[in-house]
């Protein structure tokens, strides 16, 4: 049988591009057999001529321009990584009339509305299934198999970097510098782990689950982030003893109206299924009205991983070319959203704070929690020497009500600092 044969252009070479070129010719007679097309891999765009790919030399360039001018390339796949140039580069691909694919969480999340919307003007795809958890199909899932479903809450470990850190500070007592340390050498942390560890590759993935599971467009800069790099040994080890593992979790709501959103590490009941996610993997739990809670586990980054969803993105377009189908934009979407962006909502707390190690503090403080409406869960205080470090669980309340509370304390005599403030799952 002849088949047919769709030509795509990789922009990049690295982890993710060599992965996604080896899984297309390792499993070519497979897809081929499963969809009916032959995928190759016609041009790769790279910066120097000079660097060994491992790609057939005679496939690469380093003007994407002679991409853009191929009539023969019906899909580009970008996995350079970085906004710039990679949406521009998007842009003009969609533009053009390419379907694209993409791993690339930091342009999609700056740019979604207007890369849909040129997809949708150019009745092209634009699919990006790897930017979020990796090898992990959550976008996919929050497209048709859930589609009867009114999706109630996104709740997730989708950093495997800083997940790999916090294991090793909760199981082996390590300090936070240390556990970094230990991710940069096997390869899980980058040199410059900033984004990983204030929560912005986080929160770039947030903003895309939101797009998808919500109908709406937050911006990355207006979601209230915070990540790990300010946690002390200290309350990874009061939050055990209490029944907690800390894990830095991506939250999305819809609460009567309203959407709340938020990054930052919260303390999960061990008993929870993310309290189970350990090392460098992710999962993301998914709440809809009918389905109820669905779990997706497994690799949220590396190259094969991440390149089995960029793989999985490049078929489904191939094969909607090939069967001559409507060409699915998610724009229209887009347009339903009804929800008020609210920010982070209503937690439970884990409330760090010392004292002065005399009768009369721990009384002085619930009382002033009292008087402004706050209820205790718990209390624990560990008295040394002139000091008492106490830790309180708070039921649930308002960020704003618990930090005006919090103001008054800090103007008692008898107590010196409020040391750490972390929302609980309940
Ligand atoms: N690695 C993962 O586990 C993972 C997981 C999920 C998503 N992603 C996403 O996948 C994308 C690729 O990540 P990666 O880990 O594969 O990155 P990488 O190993 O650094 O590879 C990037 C490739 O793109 C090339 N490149 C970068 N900027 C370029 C430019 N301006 N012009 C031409 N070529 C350029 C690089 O060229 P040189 O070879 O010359 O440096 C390199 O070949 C990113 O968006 C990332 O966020 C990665």
């Amino acid at each position: 049988m002849n088949m047919k044969k769709i030509k795509i252009g990789l922009l990049g070479c690295g982890t993710v591009g060599s992965a996604t070129y080896e899984i297309l010719q390792m499993n070519a007679d497979k897809i081929a057999q499963k969809t009916g097309v032959i995928i190759e891999v016609a041009q790769v765009f790279v910066r120097s001529m000079e660097k060994n790919y491992p790609v057939p030399k005679r496939l690469l360039t380093t003007n994407f321009q002679n991409m853009l001018d191929n009539p023969e390339l019906e899909i580009i796949v970008e996995l350079m990584g970085g906004i710039e140039p990679a949406s521009t580069y998007m842009l003009q691909a969609l533009k053009a009339k390419k379907h694209v694919v993409t791993a690339n969480k930091a342009a999609v999340a700056a740019h979604y509305a207007d890369l849909i919307q040129m997809s949708a003007e150019n009745q092209v795809m634009l699919r990006f299934e790897a930017s979020v958890a990796g090898g992990i199909p959550v976008l996919d899932a929050l497209q048709a198999p859930l589609n009867s479903n009114e999706i109630e809450e996104v709740l997730g470990i989708v950093n495997g970097t800083t997940n790999y850190i916090l294991t090793q500070m909760i199981e082996s007592g390590k300090s936070y510098e240390t556990a970094l340390k230990l991710a940069q050498e096997k390869g899980f942390a980058e040199a410059d782990p900033r984004a990983d560890v204030e929560g912005i590759d986080s929160a770039n993935k947030l903003s895309i689950l939101l797009a998808l599971a919500f109908d709406e467009i937050v911006p990355v800069e207006t979601i209230p982030t915070s990540g790990i790099s300010q946690l002390k040994s200290v309350d990874i080890k009061q939050a055990g003893d209490l029944g907690y593992k800390i894990k830095l979790l991506v939250r999305g709501k819809k609460m009567e109206g309203s959407l709340q959103a938020s990054v930052q590490p919260m303390l999960v009941p061990k008993d929870h299924m993310l309290a189970a996610v350990s090392n460098e993997f992710n999962a993301l739990l998914i709440r809809g009205n009918a389905v109820g809670d669905l779990l997706f586990y497994g690799r949220g980054a590396g190259g094969l991983p991440t390149a089995s969803a960029a793989a999985g993105d490049i078929i489904e377009i191939a094969n909607a070319i090939d069967k001559n189908a409507a060409f699915d934009t998610y724009v229209n979407k887009l347009s339903q959203s009804q929800l008020i962006f609210s920010g982070e909502g209503e937690n439970a707390y884990y409330v760090r704070l010392t004292g002065q190690n005399r009768p009369g503090t721990l009384g002085h403080i619930t009382s002033l929690f009292g008087k402004n409406d706050i209820s205790i869960e718990s209390v624990t205080q560990v008295a040394k020497d002139e000091c008492a470090s106490i830790v309180f669980i708070i039921h649930e309340i308002a960020r704003e009500k618990l930090d005006r509370a919090i103001r008054k304390i800090l103007n008692l005599d008898d107590v010196l600092s409020v040391d750490c403030i972390l929302s609980v799952i309940t």
